[in-house]
Order: C-alpha cells, then structure tokens, then sequence
C-alpha cells in the first residue's frame, strides 16, 4: 500500500496488426516524444517486439506484449512466455483483454496466473476488466467489474507491477464509449477496491484524438489503453499530448 500518486499512461494496443513496415510509426513517436513526463508504451504484435525494441533503443517509449503463458517455458505450441517477453525488450504485458476473454475463453483465474508469471519475468501487467453491453443493460457493471478484479489480481498486486485498464467489451473498436460519469462511478469503485491506491486506472475503449482530452480530464482516468488509434503515430501522438496536458 502507498499513497503515492498514480503514473500517467499512455498504452497502444496493435493487437494483430503491423509488419515491418509499420516500425516508422514507433519511431516517429519516439520522435516526437524524446522525454514525455507520462510512459508512453506501444505493444505491438510479438513478431515486432525485438525490432522494435532495437529501433526505439535510446529512446523514452516503452513496449509490451499482448498476452502470456502462465508457465515459464515448456510444451505449448503457439504461446509466448513472459519470460521471452523480457527478453525481446518488454517491460509490460497486457493480460485479460476481453479479445482473449473472449475469443480464448480465459478465465479469471488464468489470468491471475498469468500475472504471477509476469511478475516473476520482471513484467509489469496491464490486467483489462470490463462489462459486456448487456451486463450494463442489466445493472450489473460493477458486480462485473469487482469480480474480475477480485479474481483476476493474486495477492502481491501493487503499483510497481500492475496497471488496470477499464475497458467497457462494448465501447472497443465500436466508437462508442461510455459517458463520464459512467467512467467516474467505475473508476471510483476500482480505486476503492484495487489492492494499492497508487495502481494506475487506464480507460480504454475507442479513445481517440477527438476524445482523449475529454476523457483525461475525468477524475480517477489516468491514462488509456489505446487500440485502433495507436497505429499511427499522428494519432495517437495527439492522444499522449492530450494526457501530457491534462
Ligand atoms: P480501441 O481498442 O481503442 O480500438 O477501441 C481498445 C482496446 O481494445 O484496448
């Protein structure tokens, strides 16, 4: 527990997309941030971890992995280890975003377990929780929301190792999101209930240039986890001005 302040973050999320090509958008963001007073992370696909870790060396933006295995090495085709993770030049790991809840069918327990694993490889987790459309119909958002937590973060969960994202499933790559006040009354009830005051509470979900200053200015957002936006370093550069100035 502490009460220092939370970190300031800007995450991009390029899920299953870029190819070499697209290591010009990390170094132009690298460019036109050479010492940002928030971190500014990209988490590219894993293929472009290492290259992009080479081509941002030296400078201020750091990376992530999308996803990782809960076991440190072994017999799983397919999968990443935290642990290669690190060693390819990340320092943070998004882990329960609801594509992977989703479309793999994990858990919340996996992804605690993920955490753990993370931790161990010196990984920092961005651990994203948030209500389907129509848990939020039903009422029952932060029913949802506090027991991912709950389940999703062991005991050890603290500022220096974990970064929540608040990501409402129906607000991603939809162009909605929710309003403020929606985001204040969850962010409240995640600050509340996080394990460590000082854990920085992202939201994420169709943020873009357009809305990025509206949403930073909201009290307990402090920062965002990004998707579509972070492809393009214009856009989502205008997105780590607005955080920078709010
Ligand atoms: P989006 O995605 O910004 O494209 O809505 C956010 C996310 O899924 O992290």
């Amino acid at each position: 527990m502490s009460d220092r302040t939370p970190k300031r973050i800007a995450a991009g999320n390029w899920k299953m997309n870029g190819l070499s090509a697209e290591l010009a958008e990390a170094e132009a963001l690298a460019a036109a941030f050479p010492a940002p007073a928030a971190s500014v992370l990209l988490c590219p696909p894993a293929t472009l971890l290492a290259p992009m870790a080479q081509a941002l060396a030296g400078s201020a933006i750091g990376l992530g992995g999308q996803d990782c295995h809960a076991a440190e090495k072994g017999a799983h085709t397919g999968d990443i280890a935290a642990l290669m993770l690190a060693d390819a030049g990340a320092g943070h790991v998004i882990l329960g975003h609801s594509e992977r809840r989703a479309h793999h069918g994990e858990t919340d327990a996996q992804v605690a377990a993920k955490l753990r694993a993370a931790w161990a490889a010196g990984l920092t987790g961005i651990v994203c929780l948030g209500e389907t459309a129509a848990e939020r119909a039903a009422g029952r958002t932060l029913e949802v929301v506090g027991a991912q937590l709950a389940g999703s973060l062991p005991p050890g969960a603290t500022a220096a190792n974990t970064v929540i994202a608040y990501e409402p499933v129906w607000a991603i790559g939809s162009g909605q999101t929710p309003t403020p006040e929606e985001i204040v009354e969850v962010h409240a009830f995640l600050r509340q209930n996080a394990p460590d005051p000082a854990i920085s509470l992202l939201y994420g979900g169709s943020v873009n240039p357009g809305n990025a200053a509206q949403i930073f200015a909201i009290a307990g957002v402090d920062g965002a986890l990004v998707g579509g936006a972070s492809l393009k370093a214009v856009d989502f550069g205008a997105i780590v001005t607005a955080l920078l100035a709010a």
